[in-house]
């Protein structure tokens, strides 16, 4: 990670410490500086802030959590992740106190997720989220050519929600009961000004009946975890799958998965990644990615299958897979060209919960799709 990579300057009286006299800002007028990298004294802050703020809005937000994000800002890598490839903590300070801070995490596909962010109460509503989201943002964009930004807020969080549209983000989707039973979380999208979307994400079409029949109508699949995977044979299953949908997905992608899944894994953000695989007349037809996630739910990404009945199968095992861990939902991403996948979800009892615009590759949208586990 690079030292103070920006420093600017933002008018006077704004960013005044509360209490500082006019004299004062006067004299050495406040400056906003946002920096990349922590003392121990800022890792306190960060960690301070965050904790505040987001167990109001989050389950499952303990010391973990500011803990493993400080690990993989230091490390330059997210030791875990699959469609993750790093994080950093973008902090602001006014007059050397830490006032607030921004997450990114890098993505596979040229997105990034931008937040947390929070500023200090006393600091709210000065411009100083503004600010700092402002170099940030620039940053990612202009600097690191980054494609899109998502984020989630959750509903209940109005301050956030409009903070994020007055930048500029879009709605993409609403995902029920997502981290917490009875509290809605809004997944919002921002584009890289300088790299229009595509045109082909923006005209699809979901053509229902040209979705159904498309699979194969081979029955007797069976769907178990996939406890040995080997390398060479989940990329051989998912690579030709995925192509048209995930960009940037080499051989680090399925280690990663493999690794993920290692049963050693201890800690609650580290542990418990699994593969299912379903197979019909014994050869491979479906492989999901299982991720237990804070606050209840799963996802299941990537999940591919040949055909309906693997697909089925799968699913079914996921289910008990989430049932048996008390998991309270389970969401799972498709990409929009898989509408023969998202129809047969929607029979299975999933509902529609956002349209990701563009999430891993230019020209395919991903439809996310969630239901209760019973
Ligand atoms: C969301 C948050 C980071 C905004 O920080 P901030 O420094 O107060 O934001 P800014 O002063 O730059 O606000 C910019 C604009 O956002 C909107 N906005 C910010 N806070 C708002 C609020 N409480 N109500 C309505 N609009 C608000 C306004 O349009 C505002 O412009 P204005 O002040 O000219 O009306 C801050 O409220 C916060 O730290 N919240 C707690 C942490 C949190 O929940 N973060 C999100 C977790 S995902």
């Amino acid at each position: 990670m690079s030292e103070q990579t920006i420093v600017d300057l933002v008018p006077g009286p704004v960013l005044a410490h509360p209490g500082t006299t006019a004299e004062q800002v006067a004299d050495r007028p406040p400056r906003l500086e946002v920096r990349e990298i922590l003392t121990p004294a800022d890792a306190k802050a960060f960690t301070a802030l965050l904790l505040k703020e987001l167990p109001s809005h989050y389950d499952e937000v303990d010391a973990t959590f500011p803990e493993s994000i400080l690990n993989n800002a230091r490390n330059g890598q997210d030791p875990f992740g699959y469609f993750t490839l790093s994080k950093d903590v973008y902090t602001t300070y006014v007059d050397g106190q830490l006032a607030g801070f921004t997450v990114v995490t890098m993505k596979r596909g040229g997105s990034a997720k931008i937040g947390p962010t929070a500023v200090l109460p006393e600091f709210r509503r000065t411009g100083i989220a503004s600010a700092l989201r402002d170099i940030v943002e620039r940053k990612l964009y202009e600097g690191l050519g980054v494609r899109k930004l998502y984020m989630t807020v959750s509903a209940s969080n109005v301050p956030a929600l409009l903070f994020n549209l007055d930048r500029g983000f879009k709605i993409e989707g609403i995902l029920r009961g997502q981290y917490r039973p009875d509290q809605d979380e809004f997944v919002l999208g921002a584009f890289n000004p300088a790299r229009p979307t595509a045109v082909e994400a923006a005209e699809t079409r979901y053509e229902v009946e040209a979705a159904r029949g498309r699979w194969n109508d081979a029955i007797g699949s069976t769907a178990a975890l996939w406890t040995d995977p080997d390398v060479e044979e989940l990329r051989a299953f998912l690579s030709p799958r995925l192509e048209d949908s995930f960009d940037q997905l080499d051989i680090g992608f399925y280690q990663a998965i493999i690794d993920a899944c290692r049963e050693s894994r201890q800690t609650y953000h580290q542990k418990g990644k699994r593969l299912l695989a379903a197979r019909t007349d014994g050869v491979l037809s479906a492989v999901a990615v299982y991720v237990p996630k804070r606050g209840g739910g799963a996802k299941l990404s990537p999940c591919v299958a040949d055909n309906a009945d693997a697909a089925r199968a799968l699913i079914a095992e996921a289910l008990e897979l989430a049932a048996s861990e008390g998991r309270r939902k389970i969401y799972i991403h498709v990409p929009d060209a898989r509408f023969d996948m998202v129809a047969l979800l929607v029979s299975l009892g999933f509902a529609i919960e956002a349209q990701l615009r563009e999430a891993y590759r230019p020209g395919t949208n991903i439809i996310v799709l969630g239901r209760l586990v019973p």
